[in-house]
Formats: C-alpha cells, structure tokens, sequence
C-alpha cells in the first residue's frame, strides 16, 4: 500500500510546489495535471462496474483482490485529482461558466466520496466475502461509474466549450425537439444576453485562455489584453479591439482562424461559438469594460 501511494503523492506535491510561485502560467500547469490526472478515476470506476456487470450472477470472485487493487487506486487518483481540482478554484461570480464550475466541483467531491467508500468495502470484502457486502459494493460503485461520467461531462464542457459533446439525454431532447419548437436551434446564439456584462460574460473568458500568454507577466506578440487600454493600444498588429466593428477586431480575426495567422488561443482547443459570439457582441456594442465591482 504504501508503495502504492507514492507516484500519486507526487503527482499532487509537484505541481503543488509550482503553484507556490503563482502566476497563471503554473495556474494552467496545474490545470493540465488535474485534466491528466482525472482520467485515472474515469476509466478504474468504468472498470469497476463493468467487472461487476460481467460477474453480476457470481457473488463469491476469484478477483476480489484484484478488484480491491483497483478501487484503492481509483480512490486514490480521485482524491488527488479532486484536490488539484479544488487548487484551481474559479466558480465564484455569476457566469455560466462560474456554474458549471460549481456544478463540476461538486460532482467530482461526491465521486470521490464515493470512490474512498468503494474501496474501503472491496478491501473488507477481499478479507471474506459475504453477500451483504457484495450487495454494498454494488449498491456503490454503478452510481460511482454514473457520477464519474457526468463530472467528466462538465469538465470536458469546461475544457472544450459548453456544447462539445452533446450526448446527455436532456440535450439530445433539446437537440431534437428543441429546435422545433424555437426555430432552428443555433447554439451560438442561443441564450446570448441582451445587453452583455464585461465581468460576467467576457472576463472569465479572457481569464481561462488569454491571460496565460498576455497579460502583465507575458506578452506574446506584444500584446496586453487585461485591460481595455492595453486593447486599444495593442501589440505587433495594432489595436486588438476596435470598439463597435467586431469584424475588423484583431482579437475577433484571431479567435475565428481568419487569415494566415494562427489561430487563438494558440495551440488549444478554439472557443466555443457562443464564447466568439459573446465577445463579438461585446465589441460591437462598445467593448465597455467598467471597473471591477
Ligand atoms: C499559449 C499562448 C497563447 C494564448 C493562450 C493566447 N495567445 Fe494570442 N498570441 C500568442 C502568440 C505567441 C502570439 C504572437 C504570434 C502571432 O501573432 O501569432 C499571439 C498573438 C495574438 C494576437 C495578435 C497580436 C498582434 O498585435 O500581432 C491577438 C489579437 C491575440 N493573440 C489574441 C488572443 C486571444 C483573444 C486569446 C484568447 C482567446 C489568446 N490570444 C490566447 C500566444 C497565445
């Protein structure tokens, strides 16, 4: 066991020494260590219950041990990945990102929960095997696969934009009879504010995939993007935001893949058609950009 425990104890101390340094550039460190290590517990729960489906009939296993192997690894990534998790934080404010942060966050706590519960009852079931247990082992880790999934939904949602993977049962509803309903259903538009709100809409935005590379620590192509100021002067290509021509807007052009330039953000996954409407919207109603409330 306690061999066990070492590579995971790392895996958390690493980063976590990083982060003493602070920045958003070992902030997005961190997050890349939570979004590697998460799959640990996607996959070992899956596992876990697909084990128990193939031997549903049998109560007494042969792979008792092996199966408690597994869950206390399962435990153990889940509580790291949950950590790392809790260390990036950022479900404060009003925003939709803000709540599926929070809905995510506490998705994983509880699938931690249950992960730690998991392996405590396959360790007792290991030492003698009764059907009672059996029946709790059970009883625990098919909800366990099922939380997993849905908090690694969220977090693919948060990672890759809101509409990435639509497969929930309600979306594909949504998806399927929505449109009828509303006229054809056009996510990029959908639910867009009317009058767009610089700290709910558009800062967590920048904050997420921006910052990193241009802001006050770094500037990559001399741009400074974290204040309306800085946007206005902007880097190498001018402005980055034209206030009310959002098509002209550099930042817009870059966001989009336009022209020859690459793509922003620069080498990660695009932001959603919702986020570029959003911040088109912003620009072209005046880029207003109040002082922080
Ligand atoms: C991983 C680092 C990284 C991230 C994250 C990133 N950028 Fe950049 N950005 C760069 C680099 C490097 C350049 C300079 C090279 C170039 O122009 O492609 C640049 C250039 C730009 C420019 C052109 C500046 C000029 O005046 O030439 C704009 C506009 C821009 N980024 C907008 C954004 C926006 C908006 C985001 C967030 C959606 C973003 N960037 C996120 C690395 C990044």
């Amino acid at each position: 066991m306690p061999r066990l425990l070492l590579p995971f104890l790392l895996l958390l101390v690493i980063p976590a020494t990083l982060m003493a340094g602070d920045g958003p550039s070992m902030v997005a460190l961190f997050g890349r260590a939570h979004v590697v290590m998460v799959h640990f517990p996607v996959a070992l729960l899956m596992l876990l219950a697909l084990i128990e489906v193939l031997r549903w009939r049998r109560t007494a296993g042969s792979m008792d041990q092996t199966v408690a192997l597994i869950a206390v690894v399962t435990a153990l990534s889940s509580i790291v990945a949950m950590i790392q998790g809790l260390m990036l934080g950022g479900d404060d404010g009003e925003s939709d990102y803000a709540k599926l942060v929070w809905l995510h966050k506490w998705l994983g706590i509880a699938t931690t929960l249950v992960a730690c519960a998991v392996a405590v009852v396959a360790l007792r079931r290991q030492l003698g095997d009764t059907i009672g247990l059996t029946r709790i082992y059970r009883a625990l880790v098919l909800p366990g696969a099922v939380l997993v999934s849905l908090t690694g939904h969220y977090g693919g949602a948060l990672v890759h934009g809101e509409n990435h993977l639509r497969i929930m049962p309600w979306e594909i509803w949504q998806d399927l009879f929505g449109a009828k309903q509303n006229g054809p259903l056009d996510p990029a538009h959908a639910d867009i504010p009317d009058k767009i709100d610089f700290w709910r809409d558009i800062d967590p935005i920048f904050k997420r995939v921006c910052y990193e590379c241009h802001d006050a620590k770094e500037q990559k192509g001399e741009l400074r993007m974290d204040s309306r100021e800085a946007q206005l002067k902007g880097g190498e290509g001018g402005p980055s935001i034209i206030p009310g021509d959002s098509a002209k807007s550099l930042t817009m052009i870059r966001i989009r893949g336009e022209g020859d330039d690459p793509r922003m953000p620069k080498k990660k996954p695009p932001l959603s058609e919702r986020e570029i409407a959003l911040i088109a919207k912003w620009i072209d109603t005046g880029a207003e950009w109040p002082a922080k409330p």
